[in-house]
C-alpha cells in the first residue's frame, strides 16, 4: 500500500522507534526521527532493521520545547507518535527528576509544540500498563484506575492525562496507546527478557556460569514489539482519538520466562539463575495482566506472536551475537 503521508516520531532510535519507521515506510510515510544528542552511536536498531538511511534524522529533545516545535514543522507531520521515554522502570528511582522531566513534562512539551505548530497533526503518546501498578482490577482495561508503583509510572501518569486533556480541551486528534510490556531481540540489555536472552547465549557459548536476577516471581503480559507498533498505526488512522490497552492478556512469570529461555537451547534454569537482592525493586509491581478488547473489537488489532516464540526469537538472535564476539 502506498501514502504521501509523513511521519514523526520522537524515540525513533529505540525499540519502538526503529520497528514503527519500518513499519511506517513499509507502508510509504516520509518519516522523520528526533535524535537526542548522545556521546555514543545510538542508531544500531535502525540499522539492524536496515532504514538507518530511510529515517530522516532531526535534531531536538523532548526536554526542549523550541527543539520541537522546529522538528515538527521541519518534517510537516501528518502523525506524531511521541515514544521517546527514560524507559527503565528501575532508573526511575535513581533519576526521578529526569525521568518526571522527560516522561511527563517532555509530553506536554509535544503536545504544546503539536498546538502550535501543526494542531491539525494525530497525536499518539506512548503510554504504559506501568500505571496501573498496585493493580485495582484482576484483568486492567481503559476503566481500571491507575496505581502507579515508580517515579516512572508517576510521570507517565501525567504524560497520559496530558494527552487525554489536550483531546478534550482543544479537539486535537490524541491517542494514548496503554501498552503492557513488549520486547523483540531489540529490547534494551536493561530489561529482563533481554537480559535472560543475553544471559542464556552466553552460558550455552560458555562464557558464563550464573545470571543473577531479582523478583522472579513477578508476572507479566509480554508481548512482541513488532506487533505492537501496529496498534500505534492504527489509533491514529481512527476518526477520533482515544485511550486503548494493547496486551495479549496472557500472564506470566519472570521464572516460566526463564524455563522457556533455557529450554529452547536444552538448558535448566535451575543450574543457572541466582536470586540477586540488588535487583529488586523499593516497591514492584507484582503482576500485570491486560485485556485488549476494546482494542480487538475497534481497531481489529489482536497479537500475533506467542511468547514462546518472542523468547524463542530473542535467544536466537542473542546466540547469533554472542558467537560474533
Ligand atoms: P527505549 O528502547 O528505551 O527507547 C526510548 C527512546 O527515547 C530512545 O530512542 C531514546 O533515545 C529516546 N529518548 C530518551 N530520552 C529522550 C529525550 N530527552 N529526548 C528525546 N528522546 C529521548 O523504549 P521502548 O521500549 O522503545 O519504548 C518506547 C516508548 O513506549 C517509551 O515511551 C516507553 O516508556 C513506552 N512503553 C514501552 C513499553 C515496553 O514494554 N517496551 C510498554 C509501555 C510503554 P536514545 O537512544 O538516544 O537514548
Ligand atoms: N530489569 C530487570 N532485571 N527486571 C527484573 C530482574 C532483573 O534482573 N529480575 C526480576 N525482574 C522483574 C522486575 O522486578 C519486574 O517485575 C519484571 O521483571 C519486569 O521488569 P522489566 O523487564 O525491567 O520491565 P518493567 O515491567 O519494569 O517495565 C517495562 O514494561 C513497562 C510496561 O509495563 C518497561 O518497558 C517500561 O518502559 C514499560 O512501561
Amino acid at each position: 500500500m502506498t501514502s504521501a503521508k509523513s511521519a514523526l516520531i520522537t524515540g525513533v532510535t529505540g525499540q519502538d522507534g526503529a520497528y514503527l519507521a519500518k513499519l511506517l515506510l513499509e507502508k510509504g510515510y516520509a518519516v522523520s526521527g528526533l535524535l537526542a544528542r548522545r556521546s555514543t552511536d545510538t542508531l544500531w536498531r535502525l540499522r539492524e532493521l536496515g532504514i538507518a538511511d530511510d529515517v530522516q534524522l532531526v535534531d531536538g529533545d523532548v526536554a526542549d520545547l523550541a527543539s520541537l516545535i522546529r522538528a515538527i514543522r521541519h518534517s510537516k507531520a501528518d502523525e506524531i507518535y511521541n515514544l521517546a521515554a527514560q524507559s527503565f522502570v528501575g532508573t526511575s528511582w535513581q533519576q526521578p527528576v529526569l525521568t518526571a522531566q522527560v516522561d511527563g513534562v517532555g509530553v506536554i512539551n509535544i503536545l504544546e509544540a503539536v498546538r502550535l505548530a501543526s494542531p491539525e497533526s494525530r497525536f499518539y503518546q506512548a503510554s504504559t500498563s506501568e500505571m496501573f501498578g498496585l493493580i485495582q482490577a484482576e484483568k486492567q482495561d481503559e476503566k481500571t484506575p491507575f496505581y502507579p508503583r515508580s517515579p516512572y509510572g508517576v510521570a507517565k501518569l501525567m504524560g497520559h492525562w496530558a494527552t487525554v486533556n489536550y483531546r478534550e480541551s482543544f479537539g486535537m486528534h490524541a491517542s494514548s496507546g496503554i501498552l503492557f510490556n513488549h520486547e523483540s531481540p531489540l529490547r534494551g540489555i536493561e530489561f529482563v527478557t533481554r537480559k535472560v536472552t543475553d544471559g542464556v547465549a552466553r552460558i550455552k557459548l560458555g562464557k558464563v556460569k550464573k545470571l543473577a536476577l531479582g523478583n522472579i516471581d513477578a508476572k507479566r503480559d509480554w508481548g512482541f514489539a513488532g506487533d505492537y507498533v501496529k496498534a500505534m498505526w492504527l489509533m491514529l488512522q481512527q476518526p477520533e482519538g482515544d485511550d486503548y490497552v494493547i496486551a495479549t492478556g496472557v500472564t506470566t512469570t519472570v521464572r516460566d520466562m526463564c524455563e522457556l529461555a533455557f529450554g529452547h537451547v536444552g538448558l535448566d534454569y535451575r543450574d543457572h539463575v541466582e536470586v540477586d537482592p540488588r535487583y529488586m525493586r523499593p516497591a514492584e509491581v507484582d503482576v500485570l495482566l491486560g485485556n485488549a478488547a476494546k482494542a480487538n473489537n475497534k481497531l481489529g488489532w489482536y497479537p500475533e506472536t506467542s511468547l514462546k516464540e518472542l523468547i524463542s526469537m530473542m535467544v536466537e538472535a542473542d546466540l547469533r551475537r554472542v558467537s560474533k564476539e
